[in-house]
């Protein structure tokens, strides 16, 4: 996606040969703008795919994923990092190990808000090992939803996340992908020959 690439190279910054920053308009600030544009193409690629329910992660997860379900017409549900006063019976719960922070947060949706009856389409922000969308999936087939597709803002493309989903057979479409972080540059992976016919 263009736009998003043009942002990235903007303000984008390569904190390592690992990292990105991009909180200016996605991590801690965000762009509406970008977002309803960013929502509007996961519900272009997802189109055809009957979705009834989109499943993402907190916190930076959720403004793509509400500007999707606002263009799929579909409602929104964001898996907790940590426990909620409200919501404790009923939860469908995976432990995600994120090898960035080092740390495993248990995190769980409500039985409530997603069931045998949907077809979900898990967003995320980031894709680098893909413990977070895995943790996703574990939830969404306990619920016994089917997933019908990964969406991702933004994938390193140089960590194996990407490679992990695809081998289970399940979509990714990521709307940014990253060759290298290399001396302070972001370097894009190139376009498949088919996507520029
Ligand atoms: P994984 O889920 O793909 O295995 O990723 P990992 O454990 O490495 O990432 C943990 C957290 O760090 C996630 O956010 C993820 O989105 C984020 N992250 C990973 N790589 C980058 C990067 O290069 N740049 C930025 N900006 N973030 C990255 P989180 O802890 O859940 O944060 P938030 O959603 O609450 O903002």
């Amino acid at each position: 996606m263009e736009l998003l690439e043009e942002r990235i190279k903007q303000d984008g910054q390569a904190l390592s040969e690992h990292v990105l920053k991009v909180d200016s308009f996605l991590n801690h600030q965000i762009d509406p703008k970008l977002m309803q544009e960013i929502g509007k193409e996961f519900a272009s690629r997802f189109s055809n795919e009957s979705i009834t329910k989109i499943v993402t992660i907190e916190s930076s997860g959720i403004a793509p994923a509400v500007m999707a379900g606002l263009y799929l017409n579909v409602p929104v549900v964001f898996a907790r990092k940590r426990k909620s006063l409200t919501l404790s019976e009923g939860l469908l719960t995976a432990s995600v190990h994120s090898f960035t922070k080092n740390e495993t947060n248990e995190i769980s949706i409500s039985k409530k808000y997603v069931n045998e009856d949907d077809n979900v389409l898990i967003i995320d922000d980031f894709l680098a090992n893909g413990q977070a969308a895995l943790g996703l999936i574990e939830i969404v087939k306990k619920s016994g939803a089917h997933v019908a597709g990964i969406g991702i803002v933004i994938e390193k493309s140089f960590q194996d996340g990407a490679e992990k989903l695809k081998e289970l057979g399940i979509r990714v479409e990521s709307l940014a992908q990253i060759a290298a972080l290399s001396n302070g540059k972001v370097i894009f992976k190139p376009e498949k020959a088919e996507e520029l016919i």
